[in-house]
């Protein structure tokens, strides 16, 4: 993904309460500022044993914050001017020690004195847990995230998996890039809170024999960008992926399949449940009428094998013909003509909305230029008729399906 700086303009004052995790936070602050953020970091007390000031002032490019008693600031009062700069306080690790302190509201030293000082509709407050999982697991925790949770602020995470102490579970803090991708979904408009979404992504791969198969060229970075700026905007994402090397974008369920029938069979007692479907994926139109058991050798022999193909179901098409089909958005990669391909397919599987592109060109790529037609209006994507990365095209795109979708059935 080509760099982006999806935090561009923001200030964050990112708190260090004490845990092992404060190691992570290092790595935090660098992918911040690299996305574009200012970052103020302020440490308790008990974080200094874990990680030094120099430290985080060197990757932050900004003297730490320790004490309240900080004489830098003119008025003396740190607690009140940091949180009225900052876009959103991130505590990151949050000890349970510090968030039972935030859940009394207590304000005995600088960072948890500035949390609870903060102006609440203009600085969010977002919580990182990092603790062992019998800690994580306690009534007295569970109690105090809830109540942190109903005093307005927001949890990332905790992970799971392998904790310092040596034992497994729930309670780690989240890793420095889930962080930031959780941070920047945060900042997102929730135009599309609750709505259940249904993608299909990458190419299908119809097996000849068990070793070889017949693919396409299609990378699923445009289905998965689209998964990731749905889940962004409040979406629940359920995203079906043919072969692809690419992570699940953050709190999207996937489910993988190889073939055209398999995305098919996967798809269509989904549909029902969902609100909208958009087809990304290549599917292959054709596979091979039958599948050889075994390797198909050469045998000396001079002659190539030929294979009889049999049509794929169109999934596109059968979505859009259920009694009541979810909002049908269907791609169209072509390689001349785009308009007119467009129109043709929007009439041919009857969906309110094609999205056009030069597939050859893109496929792969990082940047896409796309044409919106519906049975109206052609539109493209970015308006100036340029390129853009595929996350910011699916940012827009999903803006426009938020317009477009009917309201709550
Ligand atoms: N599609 C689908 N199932 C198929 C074939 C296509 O769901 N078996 C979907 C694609 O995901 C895409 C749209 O239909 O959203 C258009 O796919 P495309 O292959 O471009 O169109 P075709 O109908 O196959 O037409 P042609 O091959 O003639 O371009």
């Amino acid at each position: 993904m080509s760099e982006r700086a999806d935090l561009q303009g923001r200030h964050i004052v990112l708190g260090l309460s004490g845990g092992i995790a404060c190691y992570k936070s290092a790595e935090l602050v660098r992918l911040l500022t690299k996305a574009g953020a200012t970052v103020q970091v302020v440490m308790t007390e008990a974080a200094e044993a874990f990680i030094t000031p120099v430290t985080m002032q060197a990757l932050s490019g900004r003297k730490v914050y320790t004490s309240q008693w900080d004489a830098r600031e003119a008025n003396n009062m740190p607690h009140i001017n940091l949180g009225r700069e900052a876009d959103a306080i991130v505590v990151a690790p949050a000890s349970a020690d510090f968030i039972a302190k935030l859940a009394q509201g207590r304000a005995d030293e600088l960072l948890s004195l500035m949390c609870l000082a903060r102006p609440r509709e203009a600085c969010p407050l977002i919580v990182v847990p990092a603790m062992n999982r019998e800690m994580w697991s306690h009534p007295a925790t569970q109690r105090n995230v809830a109540q942190l949770v109903s005093d307005g602020a927001s949890v990332f995470g905790p992970g799971s998996g392998d904790q310092a102490c040596g034992e497994v579970g729930d309670g780690r803090m989240l890793e420095p890039e889930e962080i930031l991708a959780d941070l920047i979904a945060f900042f997102q408009p929730k135009q599309l809170q609750g709505r259940r979404l249904l993608i299909t992504a990458g190419p299908t791969f119809e097996p000849i024999d068990p070793v070889r198969g017949i693919t396409n060229h299609s990378s699923g970075k445009m289905g998965f960008a689209i998964a990731r700026a749905a889940a962004e905007r409040g979406a629940q994402v359920t995203l079906v992926a043919g072969p692809v090397h690419l992570s699940t974008p953050r709190g999207v369920q996937r489910i993988d399949v190889m073939t055209a029938q398999q995305m098919f069979d996967t798809v269509l007692p989904l549909a029902a449940q969902h609100e909208v479907f958009i087809a990304t994926a290549a599917v292959a139109d054709w596979r091979p009428a039958t599948l050889a058991e075994h390797k198909i050798k050469k045998d000396g022999k001079k002659l190539a094998p030929s294979f009889e193909l049999t049509e794929n179901p169109d999934i596109l098409a059968a979505v859009a013909s259920l009694a009541v089909p979810p909002y049908c958005v269907g791609f169209a990669a072509e390689s001349e003509h785009l308009l007119e391909h467009a129109r043709a397919k929007l009439q041919r599987k009857r969906v309110p909305l094609i999205v056009g592109n030069l597939g050859p060109a893109t496929f792969g790529k990082d940047d896409n230029a796309l044409l919106l037609v519906d049975a109206e209006h052609a539109r493209p994507l970015p308006a100036d008729g340029t390129s853009a990365d595929k996350l910011t095209l699916a940012r827009e795109l999903m803006a426009e399906l938020a317009r477009r979708l009917p309201a709550r059935r």
